[in-house]
């Protein structure tokens, strides 16, 4: 979603902020636009729908000298994405530009009150009214910029991340946040601002997340200064940034997503690294081990989550109750946020984020807050938002995921799961210790037997070729193959634009069924576990109708491979951790197809890999 970069300092701007929209572009958007200010005080707004690369083009015959700029990929809420709604956005006397991430609630208010007093204008933006109203304020009261800042940002309802720039002002930005994230990083007699780290990791490790309500105040030849919303200065924090620009590269992959999926055996070892101990013997994750009391106490664990993450959850569920006797609901961030939910403070709420940013997961975070729960959070991004709003939780470690369809983030999340239901079966003494070992064994070889599941690379791109064309698709599981279903589903639906749902193999029965027929492939996830003979039914079910079937089993397996039309063999593992091997042929699967109807798999259309707003 919208990302915003800044700079200030003596290196060349313009570069500086094309190269960190580049690196922005991950999150998704649709325009692009920069904010250049000129050491002689002219103020330069360039903009344009599409890609980075149009604003490249567009900028080529202009004046680019500066001294400070701030620049903005935005992905479209209020307004289509054109060239006129792109940011930054000057305020109706040129003095100002604005670039903002975010949606502001009360914007029509302000823009009713703000025509009342002459205002003009020109684009239906949220973003407009905020500009404008802080030029208004800061030409009424006379004050300072930040002062001007400060003031509008008490009026508005919403949610933003800001950077503003003026023309008289050379060396001044003023950045602001309240749920949107937002990065200062500090160098050497320079600054930047990010949404994230991304561009500007090759210049400096030390970064500033501004909290939600502070106002960061960036000056040239000047420490950084954060205050307050209510005018109070606050404590600069400067920690290290956990990324490295190798880890922004494709190394030698055509595409991020491809990358990351074979990067899995490394991600997950990362992932597991110090956190089964003792020689395979036990488990320990130190944000369950710090809280003890609260986890043997629990009587509920609610899980909150989106999208992918959601899908993870659901496996995190079956994880919990198998493993620790412990009820578990699994709701969407987007619903329990508007739902009133019923918690009590025995409750535990489990926040889990890739990005770490998702609008509803940290809204349904705070009202779980509120009403009294722990919350515990499952994230990847070091320092973002929802790590920082729950009282604990654990990282998955896999580095930046920047193709947009999640795929070892999803592993992370289950391995997470497991250990976090390790960790809890350990302390409550729900589950015997040998086979909390064995199963703890078994996880520390699951990103060996990732990279065997791999070699199947090969298999899926010829069999890729046979279903690049059909346009529908079915995936069917059971157990905790479900989720691997609905997961496997959502991949190939987000980057190759195939209609694919994902269903309880049992469930096909009573209305999917209807679909079947010689055109519609089922993807079945058929491993042997305790619902193996079961599946074996839904296959002949599908069979029986015409429909032709890819089935991912067990090695070995000769009951389903006699039935299915195309069989893709995984190792075997326990049960409980089948999902890490199942889910990869599905990655696979989705991204060849895409590859072959000419998709962009890395950013696929519509979606962002940052969901900031709701
Ligand atoms: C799918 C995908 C999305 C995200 C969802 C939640 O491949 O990436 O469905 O899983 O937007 O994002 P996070 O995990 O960052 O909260």
């Amino acid at each position: 979603m919208c990302g915003i970069v800044g700079y200030i300092g003596n290196g060349n701007v313009y570069k500086i902020l094309i190269n960190g929209l580049k690196r922005l572009e991950y999150r998704g958007y649709d325009s692009a636009g920069m904010a250049l200010v000129a050491p002689d005080g002219k103020l330069s707004v360039y903009k344009a729908k599409g890609k980075v690369s149009n604003l490249e083009d567009y900028c080529s015959d202009k004046s680019l000298d500066a001294c400070a700029g701030i620049a903005h990929t935005r992905w479209a809420t209020h307004g289509e994405p054109s060239d006129n709604n792109a940011h930054p956005h000057y305020s109706e006397d040129g003095r100002l530009a604005l670039v903002h991430n975010g949606t502001i609630e009360n914007y029509k208010l302000l823009r009713d009150a703000l025509q009342q007093h002459g205002c003009h204008f020109k684009t239906e933006t949220d973003t407009e009214v905020l500009v404008q109203l802080i030029e208004y304020i800061r030409t009424t009261n006379a004050c300072s910029l930040v002062d001007a800042v400060r003031e509008a940002l008490n009026q508005v309802i919403g949610a933003y991340a800001i950077a503003v720039v003026e023309r008289d002002n050379p060396d001044t930005i003023i950045a602001a946040r309240k749920s949107s994230p937002l990065v200062v990083g500090i160098g050497n007699d320079e600054m930047f601002l990010g949404s994230d780290g991304t561009p500007f990791v090759e210049y400096t490790d030390k970064v500033v997340y501004v909290n939600d309500n502070e106002i960061a105040v960036i000056r040239r030849g000047e420490p950084l200064k954060i205050i307050t919303l209510d005018n109070r200065e606050a404590k600069v924090d400067v920690k290290k940034l956990a990324l490295s620009i190798a880890q922004l590269e494709k190394g030698g992959y055509p595409h991020f997503m491809l990358k990351e999926i074979f990067e899995q055996p490394s991600t997950l070892t990362d992932c597991i690294r110090g956190r089964v101990v003792d020689n395979g013997y036990s488990v320990r994750l130190n944000g369950v081990f710090d809280h003890q009391d609260k986890f043997l106490n629990c009587n509920r664990m609610i899980i909150v989550a989106c999208g992918t993450s959601w899908h993870a959850s659901l496996l995190g569920k079956q994880l919990i109750q198998d493993m620790c006797g412990i009820p578990v609901e699994v709701e969407y961030a987007s619903e329990f946020r508007y739902s009133n939910p019923v918690i009590t403070p025995r409750d535990i709420v489990i926040a889990v984020s890739q990005s770490g940013e998702t609008a509803d997961t940290l809204a349904a975070i705070q009202i779980a807050r509120q009403k009294g729960a722990f919350v515990y959070g499952i994230s990847n991004v070091v320092g973002a938002s929802i790590p920082r709003e729950t009282h604990s939780g654990t990282y998955i470690h896999v580095g930046p995921e920047i193709g947009v369809a999640s795929t070892k983030a999803f592993t992370g999340q289950v391995t997470v799961f497991t250990l976090l239901a390790l960790s809890i079966a350990q302390l409550k003494g729900s589950m015997d210790q040998e086979t909390i070992s064995k199963v703890a064994g078994y996880l520390l070889r699951i990103p060996e037997l990732v990279k065997e599941t791999l070699r199947l690379d090969d298999k899926i791109r010829q069999l890729s070729l046979i279903y690049t064309y059909a346009r529908n698709f079915l995936y069917l599981g059971r157990g905790y193959s479900y989720p691997v279903a609905l997961e496997g589903a959502l991949k190939l639906k987000e980057i190759s634009y195939i209609h694919a749902e994902g269903y309880p193999a049992a469930e096909m029965k009573h209305g999917p069924i209807a679909l079947i027929d010689s055109e519609m492939p089922t993807v079945i996830i058929a491993p042997k576990d305790h619902l193996y003979e079961k599946i074996v039914s839904n296959v002949q079910q599908v069979k029986s109708r015409g429909g032709s079937i890819i089935a991912i089993v067990t090695k070995g397996d000769t009951v389903i491979r006699d039935l299915a039309d195309h069989v893709l063999e995984v190792p075997d593992v326990p049960e409980c951790l089948t999902p890490l091997i199942t889910s990869i042929p599905l990655q696979l699967l989705s991204y060849y197809i895409a590859i072959n109807k000419g998709k962009n798999v890395d950013m696929p259309r519509n979606l962002a890999k940052s969901v900031t707003v709701e």
